[in-house]
């Protein structure tokens, strides 16, 4: 990385330096062909040895150094021939033929230059986002659960994908800009100087001028981007929420709110647009001001000098310095894009970099779960689990106690039930015995030991977990079970899957353990995708398994289809069951009941159906006259034909889906060719309701349009003019003199 950028520099010196040698060619080529037209006649020649040993320059176009001597001195000796002779054409044709070659050369060099430039640079930005990707997603995965608590998750995505492109471009193709443009700026200055000290120290005010106000301007844009990206980051934030539960948003009739929300948070984005988009402008504007002031003052300030004392300088010289300053600035006004992107990429970094500290400086329980998992497998936690007096609070809400002196023995081997009203602490329980947090007072022990002995990668590597909510990745079966163990065999794949009582059905499948599953398991049913996750739990042969209400949302039918596999899972194995439906666990070795975080029951089924006035009694009884309702309409659906069941199983019809598929799919490519005109149309004809903005900006182009042409012929009258002046005609007469042919 360092050679490479290295390498950029030398290149972007290299196009510096290309870029003076062209402004000192094109202000002699046009000295040299200024001379030639307004060279008419060739009146009184001068001495040439006094020409020559003053060293002074000619005024209009060559100057007396090593490389032009000879030319000089033949004008010269040609001034005395007083006639317009063909070797005097052939001398003029020499000197702008050999400016005419070098400028090609250095046309060729400078190319080369910044071709390599911009590609150098491009190739590090590119390498460093993708490192800084790489740290941010490490960086996050090592953060406690508590920071995807407390941060949304549309804000971690633009954190880690969206912000970051832009830092990619602002470190790579614009970084080559401002270099470039910093180097042409330096060159121009070095150029204006060689050309005649005189006028281009005066020009020098035009330094601190645009470097304080660029300055300014910079500030303001920066605060604008970042207010724009926070904006958008919050509209963003919306888009996915809905999206992600886009069935809950629609059954509840939330579109309009949902859209209405949208919109309010577009229009923040755009407010801060706006103010940076005129900011921006504002700044582009005054760079040109300062152009046209260069070019303007350069030209008053050379004349006069010319005016004031012969010799001292020359239309070349006058030309150079103008064109050399007129040149830094404006690369110091592409130096206003970059300003632009530094703001956003500081904006777009900011956060990223802001996250990545605090995680270094923060304490995270997630350490050691990038080490390899096999060898973690040696340590044992088969044993005891045994909460010793727990209280806990969640570190958001840390006035609400969840668990409070929770003491609880899950015997190893055994089965043990935790039972409960919605919200008492259960799921709290299975994520402090994961480490996702930690607990405020008393310890959990496991095999005689605080589970804070355990390594969080050793404890994970030997706990299996299936949740009320199944998550499968979208790619296949196979990959998904697979993400329990990673170098699990085919085999053991299918091992798993059988206990999982999920291989029959996964048979059935068109591509079987190679179907690819969609987003979220979207393609299978909540059965099928509970024992994909129960098999993925189990290929890592766990010595405790956990299950947090696992068959809660499913029907009668796959209930029970469920159910079957758990219980074979959880033979011989240490298993901590939460569940909603107390039938699911009567069989458990030792049942908990907590409410409101504490513990008010415990024992077996048998034995806390006996407490008179229980919490338990009262919860099993209310489910059993509720469940002989709910087992009729679950009869009446197991009945129907299996074409009406709502579920989204491929395997129930999947010619269906993937006909759809293909159909939309050929209809796409169809109607996408004939309808790219309609879209540009469309495009065209949404901005009919910003005709406005349109009409003003598309005017205040034509000006601007206007202005370059006005300046080319302020200009060629400036330097025609020039010799008929008053002030400027002994001078000029002198330079013809010598050099008129
Ligand atoms: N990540 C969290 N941050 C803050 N509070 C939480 C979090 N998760 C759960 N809670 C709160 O803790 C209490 C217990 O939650 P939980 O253990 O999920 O209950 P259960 O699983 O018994 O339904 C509830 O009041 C819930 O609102
Ligand atoms: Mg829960």
């Amino acid at each position: 990385m360092g050679i490479f950028i290295k390498n950029d520099f030398s290149f972007v010196v290299g196009s510096s330096v290309c870029e003076s040698f062209f402004i000192l060619l094109s202000a002699r080529l046009t000295g040299t062909i200024t001379t030639k037209i307004s060279g008419k006649d060739c009146p009184d020649s001068k001495n040439e040895t006094a020409f020559i040993s003053t060293g002074i320059n000619c005024s209009l176009g060559i100057q007396n150094n090593s490389i032009n001597n000879d030319h000089i001195k033949n004008f010269s000796k040609l001034c005395q021939n007083e006639t317009m002779s063909q070797p005097t054409n052939d001398l003029y044709g020499n000197v702008v033929w050999s400016s005419i070659q070098y400028l090609f050369v250095v046309g060729i060099l400078q190319a080369f230059c910044v071709l390599i430039q911009y590609y150098a640079f491009d190739t590090s930005g590119r390498r460093q986002t993708n490192r800084i990707r790489n740290n941010l997603f490490r960086a996050m995965l090592q953060c406690n659960v508590t920071y995807f608590d407390e941060n949304q998750t549309g804000r971690l995505n633009s954190k880690l994908f969206e912000n970051i492109e832009i830092v990619g471009k602002g470190i790579g193709l614009d970084l080559a800009q401002i270099l470039r443009s910093l180097g042409k700026l330096a060159s121009s200055i070095c150029v204006a100087f060689y050309g005649s000290w005189q006028i281009a120290l005066i020009m020098t005010y035009t330094i601190p001028l645009v470097i304080v106000t660029g300055k300014l301007f910079s500030k303001a844009i920066t605060k604008e981007t970042f207010n724009e990206f926070n904006a958008y980051s919050k509209a963003g934030h919306i888009a996915q929420e809905v999206f992600s539960s886009v069935r809950t948003v629609l059954s509840f009739n939330g579109a309009k709110f949902a859209h209405q929300q949208y919109t309010q948070k577009l229009e923040g984005c755009q407010r801060s647009s706006i103010k940076k988009g005129f900011v921006y402008g504002l700044f582009r504007g005054w760079m040109y001001f300062n152009l046209y002031l260069t070019y303007a003052v350069g030209f008053l300030c050379g004349l006069l000098l010319m005016n004031a004392k012969k010799n001292l300088v020359s239309l070349v010289d006058i030309l150079v310095v103008v064109l050399a300053f007129a040149r830094g600035i404006a690369a110091f006004r592409l130096v206003g894009i970059f300003i632009q992107s530094s703001a956003e990429v500081c904006g777009a970094a900011t956060p990223a970099w802001d996250f990545l500290d605090n995680v270094e400086a923060g304490k995270s329980i997630e350490t050691g779960i990038f080490e390899d998992n096999n060898k973690e497998k040696k340590t044992s936690i088969n044993g005891n689990i045994r909460f010793d007096k727990v209280t806990f609070t969640y570190p958001t809400r840390p006035d609400v106690c969840v668990l409070q002196n929770m003491s609880l023995l899950a015997r190893a081997g055994e089965t043990t039930a935790i039972v409960g009203a919605s919200g008492s602490g259960k799921s709290t329980l299975i994520s402090l015995l994961l480490r996702f947090y930690e607990s405020t007072s008393g310890q959990i022990v496991i095999n005689g030991q605080s589970l804070s002995n355990y390594s969080v990668a050793e404890l994970r590597q030997n706990i299996g977990v299936v949740n009320q909510e199944p998550t499968l990745f979208d790619t296949t079966i196979y990959e998904n079970i697979r993400f329990g163990k990673k170098d699990a065999s085919k085999i053991e794949i299918e091992e798993a899957a059988r206990l999982a009582n999920a291989h029959d059905f996964i048979m059935r499948l068109p591509e079987k353990y190679e179907t690819v599953v969609g987003e979220r398991g979207a393609q299978l049913s909540g059965g099928e995708k509970q024992r994909i996750v129960l098999a993925r739990a189990l290929v890592k042969q766990p010595q405790l398994l956990l299950f947090d209400e696992v068959t809660s949302a499913l029907d009668r039918k796959n209930e029970k289809i469920v159910q079957e596999a758990l219980d074979q899972a959880c033979k011989d194995r240490t298993t901590i069951v939460i569940a909603h439906r107390l039938r699911t666990i009567q069989n458990a070795n030792q049942i908990y009941v907590l409410d409101n975080g504490t513990l008010i029951e415990q024992g077996t089924h048998e034995t806390l159906m006996v407490i008179d006035g229980g919490k338990y009694q009262a919860m099993f009884r209310a489910q059993q006259t509720k469940e002989t309702v709910y087992d009729n309409d679950d009869e009446m659906v197991n009945k129907l034909p299996e074409k009406q069941l709502p579920t989204t199983n491929i395997d129930e019809h999947p010619e269906t889906i993937f006909a759809d598929a293909k159909l939309e799919s050929l209809n796409y490519v169809e109607s996408s060719v004939t309808s790219q005109r309609s879209i540009i149309w469309r495009l065209i004809s949404m901005n009919k309701l910003q005709w406005i903005p349109i009409l003003i900006g598309g005017l205040a182009c034509t000006c601007i349009g206007a202005v370059e042409p006005t300046f080319a012929v302020a200009l060629s009258f400036i330097i025609n003019e020039s010799d008929n002046n008053d002030f400027s005609s002994s001078h000029i007469d002198y330079v013809r003199d010598c050099l008129s042919v």
